[in-house]
């Protein structure tokens, strides 16, 4: 049986060259901090005072240098601490960091589950690791322990649907490549793959792109060791369980399930996004914010005009130019493609957005009546926020 460290030691993942830091930075979900102050701090986090992070189970360093880098960018202070059982991994972020001049980062080889041995955070990344733990919820449960009064978690675990496929051949590249070292595994598994025919849940799941990015995403996808994925109610009954209480996913329009059906509006919030995932079928990873189960959690609002806005993945003066002339904002999920219209009047409020300036002094310089301007805001931040495209924080702000 090959241990984690030993998979990880032999395929660090993500697999990076550090040389590329020098031509572009890598940004996603969780841990953008824009998303992160959105999610957890109500957009209203006070950036001047430091950020005390971990990183746990930061593989190649994806997460953390995303992390590091957009704050050292807004020059703002962090500590960062990264911590991962495979000291190969370890040697590729430190890589990076050091490519970039990051100097906020303390670098650890070691579990996830001691994670309150290295101190109090208040934030924690854990992306793509909880589900691959012989025991997650001792993972969840160690990640509180370490989670400082006031902070959150954002985490990616995955999830069973969108990964259809996966799991067979998971189970019978295990039995037949039992005993065999990872690179011998990897030419096993990859020379039967190919014999895989076509009907093969797998090989008709449009989704799964990993085994042809690289040797590494091969081994991760299909000869992991230790690796379960978490439906919605299983997820939300772990964070439970552990002393968590979900603050939001990443793109909550994705387990909105009005945006699939008018039926079931009246079923509880838990069971209408467990329906929502069976009907998407095409979610293959939970991206998500948690915060301590009884914590004061709230979501900011377009009510709160001293926010500051950003648009994320669209550009302002792009968004601006469509909206103005009747055109919608495409969103292309996956397979998935969703049209997002809003008013010809909410354009000189879009093109306005710099991250800098709030909802009030945006509306102030387009020359807006405030009580206009707050319905045009309501109806951005409901179209755009739940597909991730329309944040709150005061990163930027001075
Ligand atoms: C799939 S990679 C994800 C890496 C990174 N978080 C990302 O999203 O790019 C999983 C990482 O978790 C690490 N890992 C697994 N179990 C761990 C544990 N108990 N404590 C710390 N790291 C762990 C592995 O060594 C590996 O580097």
């Amino acid at each position: 049986m090959v241990t984690v460290t030993e998979h990880y030691d032999a395929y660090p993942y993500p697999e990076r060259d550090p040389a590329d830091e020098a031509r572009r930075l890598i940004t996603g979900s969780p841990s953008h901090p824009l998303e992160m102050d959105d999610a957890l701090w109500a957009g209203a986090r006070d950036w001047s005072r430091p950020l005390r992070a971990l990183v746990a189970g930061g593989g190649t360093g994806d997460g953390l240098i995303q992390l590091a880098q957009i704050l050292k960018s807004a020059e703002r202070t962090a500590e960062i601490t990264y911590l991962d059982l495979s000291p190969r991994a370890r040697e590729i972020a430190e890589a990076r960091a050091e490519a970039r001049g990051l100097d906020t980062i303390t670098f650890r080889t070691g579990s996830l589950l001691d994670a309150p041995e290295y101190g109090t955070f208040d934030y924690i990344d854990c992306c793509g690791v909880l589900h691959h733990l012989s025991e997650p919820a001792e993972g969840f449960r160690a990640l509180r322990a370490a989670l400082s009064p006031g902070g959150g978690l954002g985490f990616m675990v995955y999830a069973p649907l969108g990964r259809s496929g996966v799991y067979p051949l998971q189970e019978a590249f295990g039995t037949l490549f039992d005993g065999l070292a990872p690179d011998a595994r990897l030419g096993a598994a990859r020379e039967l793959f190919e014999a895989v025919p076509e009907g093969h849940p797998f090989r008709s799941n449009p989704g799964l792109v990993d085994h042809r990015a690289s040797e590494a995403g091969f081994y991760d996808l299909l000869l992991h060791g230790q690796d379960r994925p978490f439906s919605v109610p299983e997820l939300l009954e772990m964070l439970d369980e552990t002393g968590w209480r979900l603050a939001r996913f990443a793109m909550p329009g994705l387990y909105d399930l009005s945006t699939l059906t008018g039926h079931g509006a009246d079923l509880p919030e838990a069971d209408r996004m467990a329906l929502a995932e069976k009907l998407r079928g095409t979610i293959k990873t939970h991206i998500a914010y948690a915060v301590p189960e009884g914590a004061a959690h709230h979501a900011p609002s377009h009510r709160d005009t001293g926010l500051v806005p950003h648009l994320r993945g669209v550009k302002p003066d792009a968004a601006a130019r469509a909206v103005s002339s009747g055109k919608p904002l495409p969103l292309r999920l996956g397979s998935e493609s969703r049209a997002l219209t809003l008013p010809a009047r909410a354009a000189p409020l879009l093109a306005r957005i710099d991250g800098r300036r709030s909802m009030r002094e945006i509306a102030g310089a387009a020359g807006l009546d405030p009580i206009v301007a707050a319905g045009l805001w309501a109806k951005i931040e409901a179209t755009l926020g739940p597909w991730g495209l329309f944040l709150y924080s005061g990163l930027l702000r001075r």
